[in-house]
């Protein structure tokens, strides 16, 4: 610990690069902090900074296998920057490529400092004074028994007007195509009295909008201080009571925890958001069974309308999985029913990616990567095509829009609906970031909306009309 506060007197420059979730996101949020309180500031960019974490996703390959190039070549800007200026550089990996490849990591990048897994990064102070006196990476991938929330420096930075906060973390459906159970662990809710005493705090440092984070997070089971336990629904109604607090969201969620209870709270409490990701990942029943979902098609349709029923203007989003082991045109054509059903605003597609230790990676009949790669593309031009008309028919609405950061141009800012589309809004005089206005939507781009605020529209009109 003594070296560790020694390192405090000097400053330092870390550069964190996230990849995957938004977990993740929070979670270099907290690394940044705890490193903040032992003398490392943010860089700018990794050829400036003492120390370089990457936090990584092993969701699918692809994105497991970015980080060893990302590695190589930070090893040689760290190797020609020494050779230039004297100054060093260490590297560490964080989340989950790190505690699902551990030592392996290291074996195949043997220049890393430190790797740590997603429920250790509280130890990272440690970990840096622990590789200063060792030779050799230093490894902690360790499920701790102490919970790195409690560890954690417990006074938040001040963060944006929309802020993540993770209410729950593991997972325990073991999906047979998914990580995340080995990688995060077994499901576990945080107490509420911590999340009421973290929102409270982002609220009063400007958080407007909070979206409560987890992998299972509508699975959310947490003891409150009387000692009885909370679901999700019951933590919203809470929430809500904030004052400030204009907006909730929640991710992500499964289509087996969508109870009636919570289903309600969508249509009783204003403030929860009328957009929803809930994945779905297939259409076939059959390969819905081969991936443990444990619900059918027909039962997702049911959650939907019975979740319109309370909201009427929920939008869905959706993650799909094409070319899952075993899958036959006729289960694909199920999936593209069930979109053209259901109807999405705004969804994530991906192929199949075998990873390793999952129970599907063992299975036989694996669908050829050309028939992957074809239905992926027919799938993604009917969800962007939904995606499209969903867009296009915000046009003429009015819409609450709240103002997140500046814009390109002078008096613009930017802002996002309840559907999180990004709305560049000409605001006029008198708003600024943290309020929420009714925008006029005016134009519609792949990307964003473009709107005009009602009070400067209004004030347009009468001009026009004098
Ligand atoms: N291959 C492809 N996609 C996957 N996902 C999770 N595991 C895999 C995999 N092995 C997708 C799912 C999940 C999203 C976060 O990533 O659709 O909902
Ligand atoms: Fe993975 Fe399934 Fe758990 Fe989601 S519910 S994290 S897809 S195992």
């Amino acid at each position: 610990m003594q070296i560790a506060d020694r390192r405090a007197d000097v400053t330092k420059k870390l550069f964190i690069k996230t990849y995957g979730c938004q977990m993740n996101v929070y979670d270099s949020d907290r690394m940044a902090h705890a490193l903040a309180h032992h003398g490392y500031e943010p860089a700018e960019s990794p050829d400036d900074a003492d120390l370089v974490i990457l936090n990584t996703c092993h969701i699918r390959e692809k994105a497991a296998e970015k980080v060893f190039s990302e590695l190589g070549r930070l090893r040689q800007l760290r190797d020609s920057r020494k050779r230039r200026t004297g100054r060093d550089m260490l590297l560490g990996v964080a989340g989950c490529v790190a505690q699902a490849e551990g030592e392996l990591l290291v074996e195949r990048a043997p220049f890393v400092d430190i790797v740590v897994g997603p429920q250790a990064y509280h130890r990272l102070p440690e970990l840096l004074a622990r590789r200063a006196r060792e030779t050799g990476a230093v490894i902690d991938t360790d499920f701790p028994a102490e919970s790195k929330f409690d560890e954690l420096p417990q006074d938040l930075a001040a963060g944006g007007v929309s802020a993540f906060l993770t209410i729950q973390e593991g997972c325990d459906k073991f999906c047979t195509f998914c990580v995340v159970p080995y990688t995060r662990g077994a499901e576990q809710s945080r107490p509420v009295a911590d999340i009421l005493r973290e929102a409270g705090a982002l609220v009063a440092t400007g958080a407007r909008e909070l979206t409560l984070l987890g992998q299972n997070v509508n699975a959310f089971h947490g003891e409150s201080p009387d000692g009885t336990i909370w679901n999700l629904a019951r933590l919203i109604r809470q929430l809500a009571e904030i004052p400030g607090l204009e907006r909730i969201r929640y991710t992500t969620s499964h289509p087996r925890d969508m109870d009636a209870d919570l289903i309600r709270v969508h249509g009783e409490v204003p403030q929860l958001m009328p957009f929803l990701h809930l994945p779905v990942q297939s259409g076939s029943d059959r390969v819905l069974e081969a991936m443990n979902r444990k619900y059918t098609a027909d039962d997702y349709r049911r959650v939907v309308d019975a979740l319109r029923a309370a909201r009427p203007d929920l939008a869905l989003s959706s993650d799909f999985i094409v070319g899952f082991p075993g899958e036959t045109e006729e289960d694909f054509e199920a999936t593209l029913a069930l979109v053209r059903d259901v109807g999405f605003a705004q969804a994530f597609s991906f192929k199949y990616s075998a990873r390793p230790g999952t129970p599907a990676a063992g299975m036989r009949k694996q669908v050829a990567e050309p028939v992957k790669a074809e239905r992926l593309r027919v799938l993604q031009e009917l969800l962007e095509a939904q995606a499209a008309s969903f867009n296009a028919a915000c046009v003429g609405r009015t819409l609450p829009v709240l103002l997140e950061r500046p814009g390109r141009h002078p008096g613009q800012l930017v802002g996002r609906t309840p559907y999180l589309q990004a709305v560049h809004v000409a605001a006029g005089e008198g708003l600024g970031i943290g309020d929420l206005v009714p925008v006029t939507i005016t134009e519609c781009h792949p990307h964003s909306l473009a709107g005009v605020t009602v009070t400067l529209q209004a004030m347009a009109q009468k001009e026009a009309h004098a």
